[in-house]
């Protein structure tokens, strides 16, 4: 197998882990290149439903080896706990997790900082899942950041913390009236933290450089979706992180020249979590009824997620910014019982269609979706396993997905468990 990049292509939560689960069979590296634990990624097995937040979906599959990449911020208690969590169910992560140096560490005062910014009157609220990623990536643009190997520098671990904290503690109690955090609490909480992640702490950089020159198969596990990008993304409405495939190449240490095929995981319909703009999002009543079949509530906080029509026009500058080759649609079984399904093909903003992705947030906000409409296929497809076989309508509403973002589906999801899944091969690819 190729070096591949797993990238969402809307705002998040489009199935990455199951797709990520089901190709980590051929991979002898599974690497996250961003985010942290704001990722949910949800495998089903028949051994039971695994959710992901830090450590790489590709855990479950004995063989394969696990990195946490320099660009992820690690909470090291979300770390530790998720460590602990698998290795209660028989999953054994000793010897093939791998978590960079260079990473840097989230610590509690950024995740009260991400709370306090979000629930103060008159600073923008983007719905954060509230685990201190913002604050820690501006941390590390600020170059105030902790990164993982200051851990085991006692001395210089001590000042960077203290320098941060004293700064920190000052902004909480002059702008929040937060009374802030006592040093040696932290400072012991997160020596206990290194000692339980040291096993696991190298130079991730070199070890897939190794890799890459034994020729083996890597595979690198986006988090998020490119809309959440810090750059591409409905900003200020995403993450602060490079989601794209691009970022698999700076959140590694990985060359772009290493790496082979992109592919890029879509939701048969649009979700997103927390706030921004969602051109295609459903009114009420159709809401209600896809969030429940689609079960669509956060892996990671809970939240009900916000549901609408497919959005071709989010999803195509997708598939050009990613440079995607091969897409994965999931949760085609969402649809089954829809009469009619609307695609958005443009927006109409100020009077004049266009075709591609607009950056104006005001433009996003209140461009009108053009749809066109399909004939739903009335039909359970959760058990089909050939393409060939699915009801017409089904075929051709994928074929225009296919179409409209010029790009081939080569994977389609018809449920949760990894068995409900359809390859499609060279000859049948839509
Ligand atoms: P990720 O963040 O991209 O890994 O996605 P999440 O795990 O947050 O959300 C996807 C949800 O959809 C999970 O609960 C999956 O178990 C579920 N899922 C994945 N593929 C399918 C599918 O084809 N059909 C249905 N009904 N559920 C699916
Ligand atoms: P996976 O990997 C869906 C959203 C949050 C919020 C915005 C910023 O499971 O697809 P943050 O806490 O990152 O600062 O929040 O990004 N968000 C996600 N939405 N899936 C995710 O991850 C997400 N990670 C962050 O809801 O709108
Ligand atoms: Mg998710």
């Amino acid at each position: 197998m190729s070096n591949t990049v797993v990238v969402g292509a809307q705002w998040g939560d489009e199935g990455k882990g199951k797709v990520i689960d089901i190709l980590a069979k051929h991979a002898d590296y599974v690497v996250r290149y961003q985010g942290g634990n704001n990722a949910g990624h949800t495998v089903v097995k028949t051994s039971g439903e695994f959710i992901l937040h830090l450590v790489p979906s590709g855990i479950l599959h004995r063989g394969v080896r696990c990195v946490i990449g320099n660009g992820v911020v690690i909470d090291p208690e979300a770390l530790v706990g998720e460590i602990e969590g698998l290795e209660k169910r028989g999953i054994s992560v000793k010897g093939r997790l791998f978590v960079s140096e260079r990473a840097h560490l989230i610590f509690p005062y950024h995740r009260v900082y991400d709370r306090l910014r979000e629930d103060k009157k008159g600073f923008i609220k983007i719905g954060t899942t509230g685990r201190g990623i913002g604050p820690s990536y501006s941390d590390k643009a600020l170059r105030s950041g902790i990164r993982v190997v200051d851990l085991y520098e006692p001395a210089l671990f001590r000042e960077k913390l203290s320098r941060s904290l004293s700064e920190k503690n000052e902004i909480f109690r002059k702008i929040y009236g937060f009374k802030g955090f006592a040093f040696e609490e932290i400072f012991s909480e997160y020596q206990r933290y290194a000692k339980k992640i040291k096993p696991f702490v190298c130079d991730t950089a070199m070890l897939l450089h190794r890799a890459l020159r034994a020729r083996r198969a890597i595979l690198f596990e986006g988090a998020q979706g490119t809309h959440l990008d810090v750059d591409h993304g409905t900003y200020p409405f995403v993450t602060s992180s490079y989601v794209t495939s691009g970022g698999a190449s700076v959140g590694t240490g990985i060359p772009p020249t290493a790496i082979d095929r992109v592919i890029g995981v879509v939701k048969a319909y649009t979700t997103r979590v927390g706030e921004g703009p969602f051109p295609t999002e459903f009114g009420l009543s159709l809401m209600a009824e896809i969030r429940k079949k689609g079960k669509e509530f956060g892996a990671t906080t809970g939240r009900p997620r916000r549901c609408g029509w497919f959005d071709a026009v989010l999803v195509r500058y997708s598939c050009l910014i990613n440079g995607v080759q091969e897409i994965a649609v999931t949760k085609l079984d969402v649809l089954d019982t829809l009469k009619e399904i609307k695609v958005c093909v443009g927006y109409r903003v100020r009077g004049k269609i266009t075709r591609d992705f607009p950056a104006s947030l005001s433009a996003q906000e209140k461009g009108i979706p053009v749809y066109e409409t399909h004939a739903g296929w009335l039909c359970d497809t959760s058990g089909f396993k050939e393409f060939k076989a699915l009801p017409e309508n089904a075929k051709k509403y994928l074929k225009r997905l296919s179409q409209l973002l010029g790009v081939p589906i080569t994977m389609l999801s018809v449920g949760s468990h990894e068995k409900q899944t359809l390859h499609l091969n060279r000859s049948h690819r839509i």
